[in-house]
């Protein structure tokens, strides 16, 4: 059966049902797939239990996969493979983390708006996260669509915007959340990237805002300038007509690209355990 799209809100988030994403996939699957991600920017697929070798795969067929911020940490991994990224509240042994626990603070950081790994070159392309365990209450996570804000901005601003660009530097967000037990040699292991404030995305054509936590500076602006600048379009983009929230079952996949949507995890009860797994797929061709 082929991919069936049913969109969740118009022009931003579908429903994809018909395939089984633990079985190979051919090629039209592929590129229907990837077609569905240029026009909803996220896809939805309830039901899909994947073991871990099985996520990996899948996650395979879109590109090579990134490693994100795990280049600086160096965190050791619970999970099958490095590529295999575990977004959870589980510590080393298995039991729910303490809540002062190290890698604690980086699932937080995953609660400030973002694109996956904004902070290098290659940034992100997609990324597929699989739910396993959800706490009862909170923990959902929101996507905002950048296409749907930046179309939204007066012709001034947009104008203004035209020619700047921002830095993205990826302990920006740990900093901000007072996390800076980072050493010398953990600081300059992901050096800043810079990219234009307005982009536009290879496979619809369409402009965007490309912005988020990870973006430190406005390159052409003063510090607090181009901070307050990338506060007013976070808080225009994020406004609730741009955000799709999701709220997670077990077994569910949601992919994203993170070219055209930020996205945010939300609060939950830190003692309830949370546990999902990222695959990440860089932006190269
Ligand atoms: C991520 C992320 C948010 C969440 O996995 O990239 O930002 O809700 N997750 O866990
Ligand atoms: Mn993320």
């Amino acid at each position: 059966m082929p991919l069936v799209l049913t969109p969740i809100q118009p022009g931003f988030v579908a429903e994809a049902s018909g395939l089984d994403l633990a079985a190979p996939l051919d090629r039209a699957d592929i590129q229907a797939i990837e077609a569905a991600m240029d026009r909803h920017a996220v896809l939805v697929f309830r039901g899909q239990a994947l073991a871990p070798e099985a996520q990996l795969q899948f996650a395979e067929n879109f590109g090579k996969l990134d490693l994100g911020f795990k280049k600086a940490s160096k965190a050791p991994n619970r999970l099958a493979r490095e590529e295999l990224l575990d977004i959870s509240n589980v510590d080393e042994t298995g039991r729910v983390a303490d809540r002062n626990h190290r890698k604690i603070v980086g699932n937080l950081a995953n609660q400030l708006w973002h694109s996956d790994s904004s902070f290098q070159d290659p940034p992100a392309r997609y990324s597929m996260l699989h739910a396993v365990v959800v706490p009862e209450q909170g923990g959902e996570t929101e996507f905002a669509d950048m296409r749907a804000a930046y179309d939204a901005l007066p012709q001034a601003q947009k104008q203004r915007l035209a020619g700047l660009h921002a830095q993205h530097y990826a302990l920006h967000s740990r900093f901000l959340l007072g996390d800076t037990d980072y050493s010398e040699e953990q600081r300059q292991a992901i050096p800043p990237v810079v990219w234009p404030l307005v982009r536009r995305h290879p496979g619809s054509g369409r402009e965007l805002l490309f912005i988020g936590a990870h973006a430190s500076h406005v390159a052409e602006l003063s510090v607090a300038e181009g901070r307050l600048l990338l506060m007013d379009l976070l808080e225009h983009a994020t406004q609730p007509r741009f955000v799709y929230r999701h709220v997670w079952q077990p077994a569910d996949l949601v992919m994203w690209d993170n070219r055209s949507t930020l996205h945010r995890g939300r609060a939950f009860d830190l003692s309830a355990r949370r546990e999902l797994r990222r695959t990440t797929t860089v932006d190269a061709a």
